[in-house]
């Protein structure tokens, strides 16, 4: 079997809900700490073994293509100075073996739609996508632990993990027959469902492993949910002629799609940051016992 190569990143989202801060830069942009959330992302593909990266863009996203492309005037006004430490940040963002491709989304109609616009760069093989809103810390790269899943299992595999109930209309929920402690067989899936006709409370993150196959059913499905062209329906499709997989996976998840989850992950992975972990850690300590102050 091929191993997975391509990731497509959907990054073409208004970011309505960070407004102001995403009037004219992208969402995918906002650091925590230091780095932006889409390069959490294409570490993850990179570390993964993915080695084309494909960017489906929309308007005001340019600096999305200015991060990992190479800074002349900034990588020579660091070596001026002779910070080598930041030249070499700035120089590495990406590995040379890494191909970047930028595909513009010139309409807002929905992930599934994103996700098609990827086709003319697709050969007949199974990719991964990353929605970078979700940033997943965990020890082996969750992508990876997917492409395994999808090596073991030779079906699409989908990153899964238990919600509270009055959140399923946030998430694709999957209905499930189990395999194992960690995968199970996807038997429906439903974008967005109330909590009172949700399946189940597994819900789908940002993290696929898509068969080809999945390219027919998002040219031929008719808009769903919010009037857009949804993944989760092409999946549905998909479902009735191939497997898929529930893969529940080792990590922790941070929705930076919300403010709360965008403050937890800032917070939590401030804490472990090699620069200035230990200052925030004691800063943290001395706020929660004089919060007055
Ligand atoms: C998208 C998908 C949804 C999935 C979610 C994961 O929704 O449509 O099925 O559960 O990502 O983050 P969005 O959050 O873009 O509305």
């Amino acid at each position: 079997m091929k191993p997975i190569t391509k990731a497509v990143f959907p990054v073409a989202g208004l970011g309505t809900r960070f407004l102001p801060a995403t009037k004219a830069s992208p969402k995918e942009m906002m650091p925590v700490v230091d780095k932006p959330l889409i390069q959490f992302a294409v570490e993850e593909a990179v570390a993964s073994g993915i080695t084309d990266l494909i960017f489906i863009t929309g308007r005001s996203k340019r600096a999305i293509e200015d991060h990992f492309d190479k800074a002349y005037e900034l990588e020579n006004e660091l070596a001026l100075r002779q910070k080598t430490e930041l030249l070499d940040i700035v120089r590495n963002i990406l590995p040379k073996h890494v191909n970047c491709i930028y595909i513009r989304q010139t309409e807002a109609l929905g992930l599934g739609h994103a996700v098609l616009c990827a086709k003319p760069v697709m050969a007949n093989e199974a990719f991964a996508v990353l929605l970078a809103d979700d940033l997943i810390v965990s020890k082996v790269p969750v992508i990876e632990q997917m492409c395994s899943a999808y090596a073991e299992h030779q079906a699409s595999v989908l990153g899964v993990q238990e919600v509270a109930r009055e959140d399923t209309s946030s998430y694709g929920i999957v209905a499930t027959t189990p395999i194992n402690a960690i995968t199970e067989r996807i038997t429906a899936i439903v974008e967005k469902p109330k909590p009172a006709l949700a399946p189940s409370t597994l819900a789908v993150v940002g993290r696929y492993i898509l068969s080809p196959r999945i390219f027919h059913h998002l040219e031929t499905i008719q808009p769903g949910a919010g009037g857009e062209i949804q993944l989760t329906d092409a999946i549905s499709a998909l479902l009735k002629e191939e497997p898929a997989i529930a893969y529940r996976y080792e990590g922790k998840r941070y929705d930076c799609g919300s403010k709360f989850g965008f403050l937890q992950a800032t917070v939590e992975i401030g804490r472990s940051h090699p620069e200035v972990g230990q200052d925030f850690e004691r800063y943290l300590k001395n706020l929660i016992k004089n919060p007055a102050q």
